[in-house]
């Protein structure tokens, strides 16, 4: 017999619902606590795997409670949100999504890994998956953005740098895909609504990026707190048990979203924890976060006929395959140390170049940036706000560790008169210090306003009706508008979403959307605003003007009556343009790119071939700068309709001024099918527009026509 199969032989039934619990140690919880003394529940076995909890000492201690103590000496999991780094942090995901960069995505995941495994963790609940178009979400911060093609590339990323190539080396971690599926649609934006989602948007875009992840090998996945078609993705076997076990093959662990299984009575699919409990096994959850439903609500399922022994014995089976995996059963301890100095120098270093490398430049009017000499004033509440520049999902990073826009240009730019005032807080209503702030940008030349969202504003429980400048921060960016006659304005935007501030744009000089840049932003905002560094960040959704847009993306499908200005009964608003304020993957650079010659060879392809696209990439600006090149198709004639614009690869090329450099995509013809009408992969024969340049606007991309044979 295998260690596993000897161990839940010996198993009593509460030792086998231990392997099925997660409980939280406390120290940080965002929901309903489970009242548990932990060290007695880890002792009698009754608890097998533990959430909040970090710090080397801290984890052996429980783990040595688990090895010395307990009956059958079964290893604890120890799980953490590690989202975007555990002590040095690195920008929020939808921040890192902007650098369409998978090297770099995989390596501040590998990085993460390995200082979380110090910490003595094994498992991360990331990466986080949710295509989302709507900005009043405030979870589509922690995800890749609005485009499920981006969401498939970061998942293989970050799978292989969390989990490393091992699983069972002590700087690897178990993965977590999350939230499957569909929750970025939640209704009109709002944090855990429903979703209302057709079968085909399931498979076209919600579904890709957890396809991507378990072809990876991502070691677990969480279903999301939402339902689809009203059954709750917690008790969904069709999408769980059928999908995602049986189609795509995932024979790992499904760890419950946190208090998820007992929220299925809420749902209203379930009368008590027994049915709730039984719901969630059947679909395929082998692990309750936090709900105690398992431990409480399984003996009652057991009785009443609801579940067998047998689906109880296959959850602990992978939760315990899960743990071989990670070494646990070899070396429990293995995870838990110091690091060196200079492995931190270099983590620090990856920081600052990610964060310089996720900031967009939104608008720079007369080569505003980058800054010449002159008098700065600092103003706005995010300029000196260390503990904001972490983002939502912070994990261990402090907010002292954390470097300010304020402290980033003081060390930039020695010497430099640079003057600070806060003028408002983020959310308050207080505008008493706004002339103040007006005051102090009399003597400036260029004025920074420095604005947006605290961190507790975006990611989970962080949905906003009106997702622009909070508080009084648009009064104090007015006042300071009106005044800086002769005066260059520059806006910098903090926030987990794209802010929808359509008049700011307008009125300011130059614009930068800074995500919530991590340990090192005011380093690495300096580096753009100086100049050390030319931005090259490109926004990862589509940026809205008015929230009657939402939701606005650019994988729109055709409509019968396309907009035509000069057509009342056409598809538009009266009111605004259809197009958003930035396309998705607008960003400007300190260079300035043209294409050319774009070619693409065969004309024809089976569904076997591939195409081999090229394109010229020209820098005539006057300083070195990094292009993102975007390759977009559109299926012109299908038997369902295809999106106008499908995005189907992005690379990036460095030109110094006047040089040229060629960017080549490979394309098989088989990445062009879709779901046919019975939502199995479909090859058609047809016309196919390849379109490729700087962003989702059509306007800029050029065209070539091949067909699908
Ligand atoms: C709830 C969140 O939805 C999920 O993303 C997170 O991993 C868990 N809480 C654990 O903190």
């Amino acid at each position: 017999m295998s260690r596993i199969e000897s161990l839940i032989a010996a198993m009593t039934l509460a030792e086998k619902l231990g392997q099925l619990t997660m409980a939280t140690s406390d120290s940080a919880v965002t929901g309903a606590v489970m009242s548990t003394n932990l060290g007695a529940g880890i002792v009698a076995g009754t608890i097998g795997n533990v959430l909040n909890l970090y710090g080397a000492e801290k984890v052996g201690a429980v783990q040595q409670l688990a090895m010395e103590k307990s009956r059958l000496k079964i290893p604890l999991l120890t799980c953490l949100d590690v989202i975007h780094g555990h002590r040095t942090l690195f920008p929020i995901p939808l921040g890192e999504a902007s650098l369409f960069d998978p090297i770099l995505w995989e390596a501040t995941a590998r990085e993460a890994a390995k200082e979380a495994a110090a910490d003595g963790i094994h498992l991360t609940f990331a990466p986080m998956l949710d295509v989302a178009r709507d900005p009043r979400w405030g979870r589509i911060a922690e995800g890749p953005g609005e485009d499920p093609f981006v969401g498939q590339v970061m998942a293989q990323a970050k799978v292989k740098g969390f989990q490393g190539s091992d699983l069972s080396q002590a700087d690897c971690l178990a993965a977590c895909a999350k939230h499957y599926c569909a929750y970025g649609a939640v209704t009109a934006g709002r944090e855990y609504a429903t979703t209302e989602v057709s079968r085909r948007s399931l498979r076209e875009i919600y579904l890709p990026p957890f396809e991507a992840a378990v072809a990876a090998g991502v070691a677990t996945i969480m279903p999301a707190f939402t339902d689809v078609a009203g059954v709750p993705l917690t008790a969904n076997r069709a999408l769980l048990k059928d999908y995602l076990r049986h189609k795509l093959g995932f024979d790992s662990v499904l760890v419950s979203d946190y208090n998820a299984i007992a929220e299925l009575i809420h749902h209203g699919v379930a009368s008590d924890l027994v049915e709730a409990a039984a719901l969630a096994l059947k679909a395929g959850v082998d692990i309750d976060m936090i709900a105690n439903a398992y431990r409480d609500g399984l003996p009652g399922a057991l009785e009443r006929g609801l579940v067998t022994m047998a689906e109880i014995d296959t959850a602990v089976k992978r939760v315990l395959r899960l743990k071989e995996q990670l070494g646990l059963f070899d070396d429990p301890y293995r995870r838990g140390g110091t690091e060196s100095g200079p492995a931190l120098m270099a983590r620090r270093k990856l920081a600052r170049d990610v964060a310089t490398r996720s900031i967009v430049l939104l608008k720079n009017e007369n080569a505003t940036l980058p800054l010449g000499n002159g008098r700065l004033a600092v103003i706005g509440p995010l300029a000196d706000a260390p503990g904001e520049m972490r983002g939502c999902w912070p994990s261990a990073g402090r907010a002292e560790d954390s470097v300010s826009v304020l402290a980033g240009l003081k060390t930039a730019l020695p010497g430099q008169d640079i003057r600070y005032a806060p003028g408002v807080d983020i959310e308050s209503t207080d505008e008493s210090r706004i002339a103040e702030a007006v005051s102090l940008c009399d003597g400036a030349d260029t004025i920074l306003l420095c604005l947006g969202e605290s961190i507790g504003m975006s990611g989970e429980a962080g949905s906003r009706a009106h997702p622009g400048l909070p508080g009084k921060q648009r009064a104090l960016a007015e006042a300071v508008l009106a005044g800086a006659v002769g005066k260059r304005v520059v806006a910098i935007l903090f926030s987990g979403r794209p802010l929808i501030v359509p008049e700011l744009s307008e009125r300011v000089d130059a614009m930068l959307a800074a995500w919530a840049p991590g340990s090192e932003a005011g380093n690495a905002v300096a580096d753009i605003l100086t100049g050390r560094a030319s931005p090259s960040g490109r926004t990862p959704v589509s940026w809205p003007r008015a929230v009657g847009q939402i939701p606005v993306f650019f994988g729109q499908r055709p409509t019968g009556r396309p907009a035509d200005p000069k057509d009342h009964y056409t598809s538009k608003y009266l009111d605004i343009p259809n197009e958003p304020l930035f396309p998705f993957g607008h960003g400007l650079t300190y260079g300035a790119f043209d294409y050319a010659n774009l070619s693409v060879t065969p004309d024809k392809a089976r569904e076997n071939d591939s195409f081999t696209i090229s394109v010229t990439v020209i820098n005539h600006g006057a300083r070195e700068a990094s292009e993102t090149v975007f390759l977009f198709v559109h299926d012109m004639v299908a038997s369902i309709t295809r999106p106008l614009l499908e995005l189907k690869g992005f690379d990036r090329i460095t030109l110094k001024p006047g040089d040229s450099g060629i960017v080549r995509f490979t394309l098989p013809a088989r990445n062009l099918r879709f779901p046919g009408a019975d939502l199995e992969p479909l090859f058609e024969p047809g016309e196919i527009e390849i379109l490729v340049g700087p962003s989702a606007d059509r306007a800029r991309l050029l065209p070539a026509n091949v067909r699908l044979v």
